[in-house]
């Protein structure tokens, strides 16, 4: 080991952060670099994980985390392209296909977007995932193909390649099976490890907060807002953040399929108003940090110009942009009881439906059905009247209905006019720079 393989013993550190120390940072950059190359093992870093969330990290050690993490691998320069970069990072929610006509809206404007995505897990959609059922869409480019493509199309959404701060996939893996994923200092680490590696000279964090969120507490996403920008300014990034309300679905879709359906409506310049709300704002955020404030997001969606540029990423990437996208064979509707106002509709039910119904997985190897999720025909606020229908399941495997029934159950009602209608609030509640 290049710092020492002796340097520190992996016990006397789980010893300090346990007993609410603070670790030096070359104690820190001794443990990951000693966990990465296999010194320090899963037994020892998930003691040392279970430490940090409960008792915490200051901001030093946060920052001596991300960088550590950073130096775990490689880091991508985008130095050479002649042009500003800007990325979006959303930690993730029900419904969130907003990556999808962003990275083409922002691209338009000459800024590249190198969106380097994951696959989803849980409740909550993966990018990569909802992009594959576009037939002939592949994920995974190698970095002179993705280079290529900044420089010809102008963005690029693609499979973050394992060399990106290992020691974070090594981590992240032994946090899901360890009870240690919701931590602040852990996520702000490993989001930040990832994003500042790949190199982009901006980045908007999306952080949720509510039902379908991560974190759902709007003062710990804050929290964690504040902590991500702090530690992109500090390492050269211009970083801002919006914190985004995720008590209700986003938009009228959840799934694979049909989310990429309604992100090619809001590019045709329709859509549904809160995923044009939201890709308008991140679109105006990522603009203006890239130097470009005043820059006519609405027009570029209006006029076809983000359309194109969506268009040519799929075609970069082996697929059929008008294709015909993949069909449910099997489809379940619920409808309305009563006349009245939508006044609740839980996005995290909804979002669990979804992936009981097929469109997400709960083990990283499954595969997901592309036809599978939610199609909502009406959102919180809406007037409805007995007989409409207000949902539609779809699914291949019909046996998987009863499940999803079941997630969504009290998970929405009709109410009377006067009732209010249970947002949690307006869709974009602060923003962080
Ligand atoms: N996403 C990440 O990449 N890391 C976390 O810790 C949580 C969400």
């Amino acid at each position: 080991m290049s710092r020492g393989a002796r340097q520190f013993d992996a016990v006397d550190l789980i010893r300090s952060k346990r007993d609410g120390e603070e670790l030096t940072t070359p104690q820190i950059d001794w443990l990951v670099e000693a966990y990465t190359r296999g010194f320090v093992g899963d037994e020892q870093m998930a003691a040392m994980a279970m430490a940090i969330f409960l008792n915490g990290m200051t901001r030093r050690e946060v920052k001596d985390l991300t960088m550590a993490m950073i130096a775990s691998g490689e880091t991508m320069d985008f130095g050479d392209l002649g042009k500003p970069t800007s990325d979006k990072h959303s930690t993730g929610g029900v419904g969130d296909k907003i990556t999808l006509p962003l990275m083409p809206l922002v691209a338009s404007f000459g800024v590249a977007v190198p969106q380097l995505s994951g696959r989803g897990l849980g409740h909550t959609g993966g990018t990569l995932d909802k992009l594959e059922s576009i037939p002939g869409w592949r994920a995974n480019l190698t970095p002179s193909e993705m280079i290529a493509q900044l420089r010809d199309v102008g963005g690029v959404i693609c499979a973050a390649g394992s060399g990106l701060a290992p020691a974070d996939g090594k981590l992240y893996a032994l946090r899901d099976i360890t009870g240690t994923v919701e931590s602040i200092p852990l996520i702000a680490s490993s989001i930040m490890s990832k994003k500042i590696a790949e190199g982009t000279g901006a980045l908007v964090l999306d952080v949720k907060f509510g039902s379908g969120a991560f974190l759902k507490d709007i003062r710990q996403s804050r929290q964690l807002a504040e902590t991500m920008v702090a530690l992109g300014q500090d390492a050269g990034v211009a970083t801002s953040a919006l914190l985004t309300n995720m008590n209700v679905p986003l938009g009228l879709t959840i799934g694979n399929a049909n989310e990429v359906r309604e992100s090619v409506e809001v590019l045709a310049g329709g859509g549904p108003a809160d995923v044009i709300e939201l890709t308008v704002a991140l679109a105006r955020e990522m603009l203006t940090l890239a130097g470009q404030p005043d820059a006519d997001v609405e027009a570029a969606l209006a006029d076809g110009r983000a359309m194109d540029t969506w268009r040519a990423a799929i075609r970069a990437q082996g697929g059929d942009p008008d294709a015909a996208l993949p069909i449910a064979t099997e489809t379940h509707t619920v409808y309305a009881d009563r006349d009245g106002i939508l006044v609740h509709q839980d996005a995290l039910p909804f979002g669990i439906a979804a992936w009981r119904l097929g469109a997400g997985r709960a083990r990283k190897q499954d595969p997901v059905q592309h036809a599978a999720g939610v199609d909502l025909h009406a959102k919180p606020g809406d007037a409805i009247q007995a007989g409409q229908p207000l949902f539609t399941l779809s699914t291949d495997e019909p046996g998987r209905f009863e499940r999803a029934l079941e997630s969504v159950d009290g998970a929405w009602r009709i109410g009377d006019p006067a009732e209010p209608v249970q947002t949690g609030g307006p869709l974009i509640a602060e923003r962080i720079a």
